[in-house]
């Protein structure tokens, strides 16, 4: 019998549960809409993107800012499956930083993968509206023989950035 331990018992145990109740809440709430593309991107692009999508300073831009956005416009959507394609290299400027160094290209990923991995970027990381369409296996499909590189990848960016409404 400890008579001074014993009263403090529920209430630990009644702490312990609600504790766990909030880390599977919080799991469920993390869900991807797109998992398949979110293991691609963890395994692929979180190294320069980070985990949440966020960037890294002086490396690699937020793609939380721009790619929900160009999700909404015909050129924008192509402009997604070129950028994964065939990379893309030069200054970009996303939230007030300047990025200028090479994206690789995952040409040798495919389509259903690279649409995938765009959904889960624009959909699942930024947050685009529900109700926009998802890329397809054939939006990816219809620019691979393009065979850019990646100074025509910006140069497009360019076009697609300027049409966007401010
Ligand atoms: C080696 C680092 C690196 C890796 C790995 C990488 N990226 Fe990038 N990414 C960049 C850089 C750098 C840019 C900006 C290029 C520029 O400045 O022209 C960029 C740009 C982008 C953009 C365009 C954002 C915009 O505002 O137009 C998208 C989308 C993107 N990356 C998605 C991906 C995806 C998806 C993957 C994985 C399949 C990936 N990246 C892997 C470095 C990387």
């Amino acid at each position: 019998m400890s008579p001074r331990g014993r009263p403090r018992a529920p209430g630990l145990a009644l702490l312990a549960t609600a504790g766990v109740m909030l880390v599977l809440m919080a799991r469920a709430d993390e869900v991807p809409r797109f998992p398949e593309g979110a293991a691609v991107f963890q395994a692929n692009c979180a190294v320069c993107h980070r985990a949440t999508g966020a960037g890294t300073p002086g490396l690699a831009p937020p793609v939380t800012q721009y790619p929900p956005r160009f999700i909404a416009t015909p050129e924008g959507r192509r402009q997604l499956a070129l950028t994964v394609l065939f990379g893309m290299f030069g200054d970009i400027v996303v939230a007030e930083r300047h990025y200028n160094f090479k994206m690789p290209d995952f040409v040798r990923l495919d389509d259903a993968t690279l649409a995938a991995t765009l959904n889960f970027v624009v959909f699942d990381l930024g947050h685009a509206p529900a109700e926009a369409a998802p890329l397809t296996v054939s939006d990816i499909a219809a620019e691979r023989p393009r065979a850019l590189d990646g100074s025509a990848v910006l140069a497009h960016r360019g076009e697609v950035v300027a049409q966007l409404a401010p």
